[in-house]
């Protein structure tokens, strides 16, 4: 072996240890015959799965939306990471960080079907989506579309552009209930005009969990000549989709959320031939035309994270992406269903399985959202998240997997009591 394949698969070390996830790979070779959805319901399996994980026992967690802490072995890879990286130094900075960087981007694209080449391994959603929304050559009178249930820090950068290009925004308001994918597709239609340049869409709303039909947004922009910017905060390894069903320009996600990859961790999909168009926010010298790495520029940052994030994935993959979707949409089923119809509750989440993932909001009539958060909080030991947004006023509620069904009939039972 030559010292520079030596130096690389030494700095690969731990990044695919195949033993690493055997207490997970075990639970799942029992339960193999299994369809994902009938898997969902079983409790001992998804108790197997959160042993893995260090869960306070001072409340119960259905905040996981701002992010979903690591898996115990994650956390054991990233620590070993951080550790060769530091016994490594310079070395390790000028020999295989980028090629093990470009490894990263490959596995993370692989998850929706894309090419390395069109991903940058970001920070978070906010770097990812404000390097498009802040990248685009804007001129004076160009008109952007979003929704006002779309997440703030994008929301502020459009505002930012606005004053310093002149362009405007122009907003929807998106409906908890949609009766039809057309009645939302007509909505967006209806903001854009022949001076729309960008559409930002979310793939699914974060405060209501209400995941939009990306696909056939993305066919109505694209035929009136407007470009697509998607949202993926919450979609991205929660729900199953290939980037090419979607058909967006730009795709930005944190895979700190749903991925459960280290803290400070994300992703930037472009599809390739509309890299050129975007300028860098760190510029990066001369590089072939279309090359992802232009936009990609951060400098020097937490190399380790990045290699844990390989981990994250290899997690994922001995669960299985469509195992976990299952699980996270049976349970937002499980307690929405029980709460739907109760008197003075209202549930802003669509009821359809194909309009959700494991994200519900809930509130109660004649409540304030910070103090039906705080009720739960300081009378029921139920961590949530309270959302005041236009159309949008209760509780955000985002078990993970390894959330258990006695901690959602605690959830049930203490809305039910408030509301009474
Ligand atoms: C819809 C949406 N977009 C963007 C973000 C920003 O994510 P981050 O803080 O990881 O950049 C969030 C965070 O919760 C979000 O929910």
């Amino acid at each position: 072996m030559d010292k520079r394949s030596f130096l690389k698969n030494v700095g690969l070390m731990g990044l695919a240890a195949p033993l690493s996830f055997a207490h997970l790979e075990r639970a799942v070779a029992d339960v193999k015959h299994l369809a994902p959805a009938d898997l969902a319901a079983e409790e001992d399996f998804w108790l197997k799965v959160r042993s893995d994980y260090d869960i306070k026992p001072d409340y119960i967690n259905l905040e996981n939306g701002y992010y979903c802490f690591m898996p115990r072995q994650t956390m054991d890879h990233l620590v070993e990471h951080m550790r060769y990286i530091n016994r490594e130094g310079s070395h390790y900075m000028r020999t295989v960080q980028w090629e093990n960087k470009n490894m990263v981007a490959d596995k993370v694209a692989e998850i929706v079907g894309c090419t390395a080449g069109e991903v940058a391994i970001t920070r978070n959603s906010t770097e990812s989506l404000d390097l498009i929304i802040g990248g685009l050559d804007w001129k004076a009178g160009d008109e952007a579309v979003m929704a006002e249930q779309d997440y703030g820090a994008m929301l502020n950068h459009f505002k930012f552009i606005e004053r310093r290009f002149g362009t405007v925004n122009r907003f929807v308001s998106v409906p908890n209930h949609p009766k039809s994918d057309q009645e939302i597709v007509d909505l967006y239609a209806s903001a854009i005009t022949d001076k729309t340049r960008l559409l930002m869409v979310c793939h699914m709303v974060n405060i209501t969990g209400q995941v939009l039909p990306i696909r056939k947004i993305a066919d109505m922009a694209h035929a009136r000549g407007v470009e697509v910017m998607v949202d993926g905060a919450h979609a991205f390894s929660h729900i199953t989709f290939q980037m090419k069903d979607l058909d967006c320009d730009y795709y930005g996600t944190s895979l700190h959320k749903w991925l459960s990859a280290p803290l400070g961790s994300g992703m930037l999909y472009v599809k390739k031939e509309k890299i050129d168009s975007v300028w860098p926010l760190f510029a990066e010298r001369d590089l072939e035309p279309n090359d992802m790495r232009r936009l990609n520029h951060i400098g020097t940052h937490p190399v380790h994270t990045d290699l844990a994030i390989l981990n994250a994935i290899e997690y994922q993959n001995a669960m299985g992406l469509e195992r976990k979707e299952a699980r996270l949409k049976y349970l937002q089923h499980y307690w929405t269903s029980k709460l739907r119809d109760h008197p003075g509750v209202i549930v802003n989440t669509p009821v359809e399985m194909s309009r959700h993932g494991g994200i519900g909001n809930v509130g109660v009539e004649g409540i304030e959202p910070g103090d039906l958060a705080d009720a739960l909080m300081n009378d029921h030991g139920i961590f949530t998240a309270a959302i005041n947004r236009p159309g949008v006023r209760g509780v955000r509620v985002t078990p993970n997997v390894y959330t258990t069904i006695e901690e959602l009939d605690a959830l049930v039972s203490a809305i039910k009591k408030i509301s009474a």
